[in-house]
């Protein structure tokens, strides 16, 4: 790693006579390539026997007086250093002098914090100010390409307390120190300006964190001293903008290496493009794989094989209210998959009836036969969910979003399989909306902990239907599919260090029916692992329309474990912010990832980590 500083000519350390600056010393003069000069700034220099006895040692090591802290003396050391490195400049200043003042919330005090401040964030911009121009001489003196050491660069000791992202969740509790961790996020600005600032002069400005290590600052309890070469590994791992040069065999020998990697990751991918041409070749969909609906752009699906067959198995289970040329990647696979294994069988009778002189949809829930009995129990509890999906336009071929209209539920029949409900149910309905209802029955099997099992589903739409006298009916059960409620812009972000996850419901389409006026959304973000939710939150509510503006992050701390194997839950509710008590379900978006399938806008947010992610989702129900 002492390769970084072959083309350094001098380098200049402030408090430098114990801890972290001492050792820096002491690793740049055993280290392969010393820098021509080393200037091993200390505010007292004569108490500073180590470094003197360094010193004594390597030629090299130059000791200056700097109490940084101290004007007169920062410009004092600046024409010292001046003098010794004449007009090479000075190509690395590593500002490390810091003090930790220790203060919380009940013994912090103006002084403190000031004190603190000057030392670790006024300083290091003052040293640098003194040291510009003979930066600034090495810089343009220096060869080779982009920034780094072998031109000019200013390196200010910073320290991961200084964080704001990472002082959340669980390590918020930890190291209430007032003034240091704001002296450093604050220094931590200062050498973001500086780098926007010398960024045209050449000068690479960066703010580097050590690590927890044992000096007098850092205490007893952290790991030994890596001696001899713990500041290059820093330099050498983390400084990614620095450059190092290599021998030109170790050069020659990573390219070849190179090459052949990505001749071998080439072959690999036209032999998988091979593969595929030849074994899936009617799994598109007619349409191309991406699709417009009301205004709003879908991102493209996966091309992968094994998700256009789900597709094509999925677009069969959407109801025809459901555009199957809009399916997103937000259905939900696993329930899916589950409701696959469910035995399906039976029938359940029903009457439909719409009186005309009260404008009234009638539906009568009659009785169910022969429902299939669920694996674990021997019986079963039925009931009859009874939903009324309203279509935003009436269009037999391609089918628009829907909406619940009104829902009702039966009484339970217990351990029957052979129910007889007799319930009966009503809606105000205008004669012309009656043929862009359909009427949805689900029966299902009672749990006492909700999770009701699903029995199977029948459906009458309504634009196929003479109701004018009561029509009474007998269908078969089928495997219930989902209907398309609406679509809703959500982002993602994920940040790796602080275990972040945050989802933004940035805005939501759905339908508005006319009769339903003053309502408002809101949406629930549920995170679950391994069946259990682990949090959620939801979003403020706001008023109903028929494109709701959001714009909410909501933030969840997602340890490691828990983000290889989680689903996102996004729930959308309608309420009646005047009655207590009306909310109501209007549809869920679920993405998913597991051990072997990654929803697509998952897939883009992990490739691209701390930046916010936005796509489209279908909400069904
Ligand atoms: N140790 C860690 O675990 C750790 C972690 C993250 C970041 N850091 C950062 O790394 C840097 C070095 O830390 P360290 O652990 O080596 O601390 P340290 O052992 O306490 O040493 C601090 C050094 O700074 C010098 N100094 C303090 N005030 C000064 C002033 N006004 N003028 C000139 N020199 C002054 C001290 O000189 P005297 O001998 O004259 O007092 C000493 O040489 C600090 O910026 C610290 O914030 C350390």
């Amino acid at each position: 790693m002492t390769h970084a500083f072959k083309n350094c000519s001098n380098l200049m350390v402030t408090g430098a006579s114990r801890g972290l600056g001492l050792q820096i010393v002491e690793s740049l003069v055993i280290g392969g390539f010393s820098p021509g000069k080393i200037i091993a700034t200390a505010r007292n220099p004569d108490g500073a026997k180590e470094l003197q006895m360094l010193a004594e040692k390597h030629q090299n090591i130059h000791i200056i007086k700097l109490d940084v802290t101290c004007q007169e003396s920062i410009e004092r050391a600046a024409s010292e250093v001046e003098q010794l490195v004449q007009e090479e400049g000075l190509n690395c200043l590593i500002n490390n002098a810091g003090i930790n003042v220790v203060a919380n919330l009940e013994t912090v005090t103006a002084d403190k914090m000031l004190e603190n401040f000057h030392t670790n964030s006024v300083a290091p911009l003052m040293i640098t100010k003194a040291m510009l121009p003979l930066l600034k001489q090495a810089a343009a003196k220096g060869t080779g390409m982009g920034m780094g050491i072998h031109r000019a660069a200013v390196i200010n000791m910073t320290s991961l307390l200084g964080s704001i992202e990472l002082y959340w969740g669980d390590r918020s509790n930890t190291f209430k120190w007032y003034p240091y961790r704001t002296s450093k996020s604050a220094l931590n600005m200062v050498t973001r300006c500086l780098a926007v600032d010398l960024e045209a002069e050449g000068i690479l400005c960066m703010a580097l964190h050590p690590g927890w290590v044992r000096t007098d600052m850092g205490g007893p309890e952290v790991f030994t001293w890596q001696k001899d070469m713990i500041f290059f590994a820093v330099l050498g791992l983390s400084f990614r903008e620095i450059q190092l040069s290599f021998s030109e065999e170790l050069e020659y020998s990573i390219l070849g290496i190179s090459v052949i990697l990505f001749l071998i990751a080439l072959c690999l991918l036209i032999w998988q493009i091979y593969r595929r041409c030849t074994q899936c070749p009617v799994s598109r969909r007619p349409d191309g794989l991406s699709a417009r609906s009301g205004g709003f752009q879908y991102a493209t699906q996966t091309n992968d094989a094994k998700m256009e067959v789900h597709y094509e198995e999925l677009s069969h289970r959407l109801s025809p209210g459901t555009s199957c040329t809009n399916l997103g990647s937000s259905l939900d696979l696993a329930s899916m998959a589950d409701l696959e294994e469910e035995n399906i069988q039976g029938s359940l009778r029903f009457s439909l009836f719409y009186d005309q002189l009260q404008s009234k949809l009638v539906v009568t829930v009659l009785d169910a036969q022969d429902l299939a009995v669920r694996d674990f129990s021997h019986s079963v509890d039925p009931f009859v969910w009874v939903r009324l999906l309203w279509a935003e336009r009436e269009d037999e071929e391609h089918s628009s979003m829907q909406c619940v209209l009104d829902e009702w539920q039966t009484r339970l029949v217990k351990k029957s399989c052979s129910p007889v409900f007799g319930d009966q149910f009503s809606c105000t309905l205008a004669e012309e909306e009656v043929p862009r209802v359909t009427v949805r029955f689900e029966v299902r099997d009672f749990d006492k902990y909700s999770r009701h099992g699903i029995l199977g589903e029948a459906r009458a739409p309504l634009n196929s239907l003479k109701l004018s006298y009561p029509l009474e009916l007998r269908e078969d059960l089928q495997v219930p599919k989902k209907d398309m409620v609406g679509e809703a812009l959500l982002s993602l972000k994920y940040m790796p260090i602080s275990q972040r996850l945050e989802v933004g419901v940035l805005k939501i389409r759905t339908v508005c029916h006319p009769n339903k006026t003053e309502r408002a959304l809101y949406a629930k973000t549920s995170v679950i692992c391994n069946h259990c939710k682990l949090r959620h939150q939801r979003t403020k509510q706001k008023k109903h329309w028929e494109v709701t503006v959001f714009n909410e992050v909501l933030t969840f701390v997602l340890p490691d474990q828990q983000i290889r194997e989680c689903t996102i839950i996004v729930s959308v509710y309608e309420i009646q912010p005047s009655k207590k008590s009306s909310k109501c379900l209007i549809g869920h978006i679920h993405i998913k990832k597991g051990k072997t399938f990654e929803n697509e806008h998952w897939k883009l947010m992990m490739q691209s980590l701390r930046q916010p992610i936005a796509k489209w989702h279908l909400i069904f129900i």
